[in-house]
């Protein structure tokens, strides 16, 4: 197998994005929205099986002190190979922030760890369902 990372959204089919997202259970996205969320990214990676999309991450950075990584996501077929380390990997290179910072899905949390991340103690967020926050287990309410 040769993926391909590519960081620019050239050729990305959105509906199959948001197809990918349901399927990697991160939710129901709205294609529009998900191309305008990447479009306004500082960084986006997209993994390419030859012309199959099959797994998306992008950034936001101030480009010196701090980098957010949102939305990694791999093909449930293609995972457990890598490309989420190495999409990670590229991805930290390039934004080259001192500090970046995610909220991993639970349960996901040790894939983080084995790239250097380490859980926030002081971490807080403003959800606006925070009810549905709570239940899925992003926050203590
Ligand atoms: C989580 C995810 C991005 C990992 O990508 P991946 O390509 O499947 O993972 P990799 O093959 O690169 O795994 C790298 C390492 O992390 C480990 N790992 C992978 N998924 C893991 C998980 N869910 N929990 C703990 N460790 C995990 C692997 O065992 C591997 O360890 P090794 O280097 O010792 O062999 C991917 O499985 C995914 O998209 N999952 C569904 C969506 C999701 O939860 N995204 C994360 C949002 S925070």
């Amino acid at each position: 197998m040769n993926i391909e990372l590519k960081f620019d959204v050239s050729g990305v089919n959105w509906e199959k994005a948001t197809d990918i997202f349901e399927r990697a259970q991160l939710g129901t996205r709205q294609p529009d929205v998900c191309k305008r969320t990447f479009a306004n990214s500082d960084l986006v990676c997209f993994a390419w099986d030859g012309k199959t999309l099959v797994g998306m991450g992008r950034a936001l950075s101030d480009g010196e002190r701090q980098s957010v990584i949102y939305d990694l996501c791999i093909m449930p077929e293609y995972q457990g190979k890598k490309i989420g380390n190495r999409m990670m990997t590229e991805m930290l290179e390039r934004l080259d922030t001192p500090t970046t910072i995610l909220w991993a899905v639970p349960g996901k949390e040790s894939f983080y760890e084995r790239l250097g991340f380490r859980p926030m103690l002081t971490a807080m967020a403003r959800f606006e369902d925070p009810e549905s926050s709570a239940a899925k287990g992003y926050i203590k309410l």
